[in-house]
């Protein structure tokens, strides 16, 4: 059974060699398996990142499942697999965090940047205690994202801005392992043309000492992508973008042939995704870093 990769080490990995791990959202066999795929093709590390929005879709017991069973698969066909990581993503609740702990996730993400400061501190500090006992490692966000178009995960969404001396404060009160910022990416499509401040990212990067991960990911350039990469983000979080592709392509499909089965639904959605994933992988500076494999 392949091993899953420690979060801090891909992270840590990536600065030092100059790229951001993607960390695509899943939902379902089809999304993981295009995760792992894009991975594969691209010899690239990647985060499968499961959120507490799609609880209803599948738990984490499930995700780790196909996770290790695909795999597994894949190494038996031979494939080189690249590191992966196994990542809750925006969990409101403790619980939902131990859950993916007892699963065998590599991280959490526990995001109460919706809470007062010391609050958020109080929560954050709490899972990072039980998850490092674990061997787990954390992730949480100070300041917030607005949310822009088809954003599934958040409809409404007031930005506010990381202010970089409170992110040293929270890294040091709350011995997390990476930190989410608010740099004026949005979660879903922009609106307008994305304007990200760099020089408020370059001032956090400068103050802590964690990799920094960057939200939003979905339609923000290549250009913009690598300054963000130069100034301390080392996980990029995509999601829109590539549901997006999957519904068109199915809505596609049912044109096509009305009566086609749910089965082959499922299938066609897979290259699609697959593609929209390694295009990120390529605007993260990612795309073979691993060439020995
Ligand atoms: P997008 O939907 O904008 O790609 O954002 C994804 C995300 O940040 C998940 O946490």
């Amino acid at each position: 059974m392949p091993e899953l990769a420690r979060f801090s080490s891909m992270l840590r990995t990536a600065q030092r060699g100059g790229y951001a791990v993607a960390a695509f959202n899943v939902y379902n066999l089809e999304s993981i398996a295009a995760a792992l795929r894009a991975a594969i093709a691209t010899r690239t590390p990647v985060i499968v990142a499961l959120g507490e929005r799609y609880f209803p879709n599948m738990r984490p017991a499930t995700a780790r499942a196909i996770v290790d069973t695909l795999l597994a698969q894949h190494a038996r066909e031979g494939q080189a697999v690249p590191p992966v990581g196994l990542h809750l993503d925006h969990a409101t609740s403790p619980e939902h965090c131990s859950e993916a702990i007892r699963a065998g996730f590599t991280s959490v993400m526990i995001d109460g940047s919706h809470l007062p400061y010391r609050e958020n501190v109080r929560l954050t500090r709490a899972v990072v205690e039980e998850a490092h006992a674990h061997g787990v490692e954390v992730e949480a966000e100070l300041g917030g994202l607005a949310a822009g178009e088809a954003s599934h995960e958040f409809a409404t969404g007031e930005e506010a801005l990381t202010d970089p001396d409170q992110a040293r404060e929270f890294v040091a009160e709350t011995g997390v392992d990476a930190l989410a910022v608010s740099v004026g990416t949005v979660h879903g499509l922009y609106r307008g043309e994305p304007r990200i401040d760099l020089d408020r990212l370059a001032a956090i990067h400068a103050r802590v000492d964690v990799p920094l991960v960057l939200h939003g990911g979905s339609g923000t350039p290549a250009g913009l992508l690598r300054e963000c990469v130069a100034r301390g983000v080392a996980k990029v979080n995509v999601n829109t973008e590539i549901s997006l592709a999957a519904v068109h392509r199915i809505r596609e499909e049912l044109e096509a042939r009305p009566r086609a089965h749910f089965a082959e639904l499922g299938l066609v959605a897979v290259p699609e995704m697959e593609e929209v994933m390694k295009d990120y992988i390529r605007r993260f500076g990612a795309a073979g870093v691993l060439p020995g494999i």
